[in-house]
């Protein structure tokens, strides 16, 4: 590669990657875990689900899985025929991702995702109620035009990370 191209796409490639990475985005909705009737989820609501004022988590869209399976969050976020804006909200500033998990034996009973002003740090804490319901919430940090944090693995890119990985996928995109 002459040198030449890099002084010519450089400049161009931190534009973009700057573009993409202006506002961070959390996944938002509610996966409702296993559910009996799929085409009744249309008329479910969080406040028919969990009720008004309580503390149990919830998003709407309500979401339902071919199989029960818990959500591909990576073929939503990749998906462009997918209407995307309806899952994702804005990690404005003062806010974190946000993951609610169910967990009951070891299996997920459900998941909200969403944007949130929460005074914890990034990462995940786990209550366990006396039902041996174990609650898990995992806060974290989304960056720029990367798939949303709250999507799955706590684990944590930071900010240079992610944008040298901007920078490369890009640089190899170009590449091809
Ligand atoms: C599922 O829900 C739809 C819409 O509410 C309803 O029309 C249908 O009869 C239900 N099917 C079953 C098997 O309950
Ligand atoms: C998630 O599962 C828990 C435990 O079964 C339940 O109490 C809660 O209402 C569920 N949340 C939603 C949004 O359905
Ligand atoms: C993308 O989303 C659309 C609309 O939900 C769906 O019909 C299609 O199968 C999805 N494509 C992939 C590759 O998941
Ligand atoms: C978060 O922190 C603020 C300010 O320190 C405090 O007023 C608020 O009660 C805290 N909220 C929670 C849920 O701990």
């Amino acid at each position: 590669m002459p040198l030449k191209f890099h002084r010519l796409w450089l400049p161009l490639l931190l534009f973009v990657c700057h573009l993409l990475a202006d506002v961070p985005q959390c996944f938002h909705f509610t996966w409702v875990g296993a559910y009996e009737n799929h085409s009744n989820i249309i008329a479910e609501t969080c406040n028919s689900r969990v009720g008004d004022f309580n503390d149990i988590p919830c998003e709407e869209p309500l979401v339902v899985t071919p199989d029960d399976t818990v959500p591909d969050v990576k073929a939503l976020w990749q998906n462009a025929t997918e209407d995307r804006e309806n899952f994702l909200c804005q990690m404005s500033p003062g806010r974190s991702c946000v993951k609610y998990s169910y967990i009951f034996k070891g299996g997920i009973q459900n998941i909200t995702y969403m944007c949130a002003n929460v005074n914890n740090s990034n990462g995940c804490y786990r209550q366990t109620h006396a039902t041996g319901m174990v609650v898990e919430a995992c806060v974290c940090t989304s960056q720029v035009g990367l798939i949303p944090c709250n999507g799955g693995s706590n684990s944590q890119i930071s900010g240079a990370t992610g944008l040298a990985l901007c920078l490369l996928g890009l640089y190899q995109w170009l590449n091809k």
